[in-house]
């Protein structure tokens, strides 16, 4: 996408996410922006830094990046960068798997620390008790997951290939019992889509994410009715996929029109999809990355509760400060990072 001009955000900003943050975007507040985001460009560029946002960061962020992706396209896009510097608007285990794979070739910075619910549901005691026995079991952590599990982890996975890599990881491990963590709702979905012949051997930890396990099928019902022409574009984190997809299969499902995706493969999708109108089940953010890129066709936020307030603690004025200050830097234990940039790399050998 061509980089949008300072002088067109203000009415870009409210025609594609007027409805998405009501109040935000003043013509005084996005005056503001636009003055911090000159001296962010001028900065990065001095800096020789790479700007890189999730699809769930605010569209100020989606703008100045270079690169605006979801957990897998942006570790890809890092993976063949020679930048001395990245500045990572995410949340935290997305800098640290940036910086997993760029090594000492690059530091990493972000403006803020966001957690993750995800990522907090982990109890490592658990996870090593599941180890201890099952000694030869294999274990598949999902990316919203810290350098530290990633390091004791077999396999890492993002919601775009999780399915993939339980059968890439079913196949090389016959007859063994696999972990899923954390999350639940992505991990059932995965096994449904995968080829998996006995799903009775893959644990799944009992993980979610408190953003989207609010998606349930209530609000997937309330959006349908309002827009019920829309085809509905469901992450699998969301509290309502697995019951949704397992009713799609049966054929009972009145969401015939449903589509089980990750972030950028709503993007992939609704570019190929006939339809013109969408309900995003997922974060607020994604809306506003889909309208940019679609214009012409219509997207409809499935709650306005959808928002993640640790993607949300990022902002310009913190990514100009990371610029200025070089504030939080991205570091990981040599030996741990060796050990994540093992299953990290399993993954992105997968593909
Ligand atoms: P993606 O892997 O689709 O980028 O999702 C990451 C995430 O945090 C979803 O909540
Ligand atoms: Fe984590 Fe959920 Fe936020 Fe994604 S939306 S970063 S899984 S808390």
């Amino acid at each position: 996408m061509q980089p949008l001009a300072l002088k067109d955000w203000y009415e870009t900003f409210n025609r594609n996410a007027g409805d998405l943050y009501p109040g935000r975007y003043t013509r005084e507040y996005t005056s503001r922006l636009t003055d911090t985001a000159r001296r962010v460009r001028e900065l990065a560029q001095r800096k020789r830094s790479l700007i890189v946002a999730h699809n769930y960061q605010f569209p100020e962020l989606q703008e100045i990046a270079v690169e605006v992706g979801d957990s897998l396209g942006l570790s890809r896009y890092v993976a063949k960068q020679t930048a001395p510097r990245v500045d990572f608007c995410g949340v935290w285990f997305m800098g640290e798997t940036a910086k997993t794979i760029m090594g000492e070739r690059a530091k990493v910075y972000m403006p803020d620390k966001p957690g993750c619910s995800l990522v907090d549901s982990i109890d490592r005691a658990r996870l090593m008790h599941w180890k201890e026995s099952f000694p030869d079991g294999v274990v598949i952590s999902y990316v919203n997951t810290d350098a530290a599990t990633k390091a004791i982890s077999d396999y890492i996975c993002t919601s775009r290939n999780a399915a993939q890599v339980l059968d890439h990881a079913a196949k090389a491990n016959p007859g063994k019992r696999i972990l899923f963590l954390p999350d639940k709702f992505l991990g059932s979905v995965s096994i449904s889509q995968s080829e998996i012949v006995d799903p009775s051997l893959v644990d799944l930890y009992d993980g979610f994410c408190h953003v989207h396990a609010k998606i349930g099928e209530t609000a997937l019902e309330e959006a349908f009715d309002r827009y019920p022409e829309a085809e509905l574009l469901i992450h699998p984190e969301c509290g309502c996929a697995s019951h949704c997809m397992a009713r799609v299969m049966q054929g009972n499902s009145p969401y015939q029109k449903a589509f089980f995706l990750s972030t950028e493969g709503m993007v992939h999708h609704a570019a190929r999809s006939g339809a013109r109108e969408f309900i995003v089940g997922t974060e607020m953010g994604m809306v506003y990355r889909l309208r940019r890129r679609m214009p012409d066709k219509v997207f409809h936020p499935v709650s306005p509760e959808a928002v993640c307030e640790y993607m949300k603690m990022n902002t310009l004025e913190k990514l100009l400060d990371s610029l200025e200050q070089d504030r939080i830097e991205v570091t990981i234990e040599p030996e741990t990072a060796r050990k994540a940039q093992l299953a990290i790399d399993r993954m992105l050998s997968i593909q």
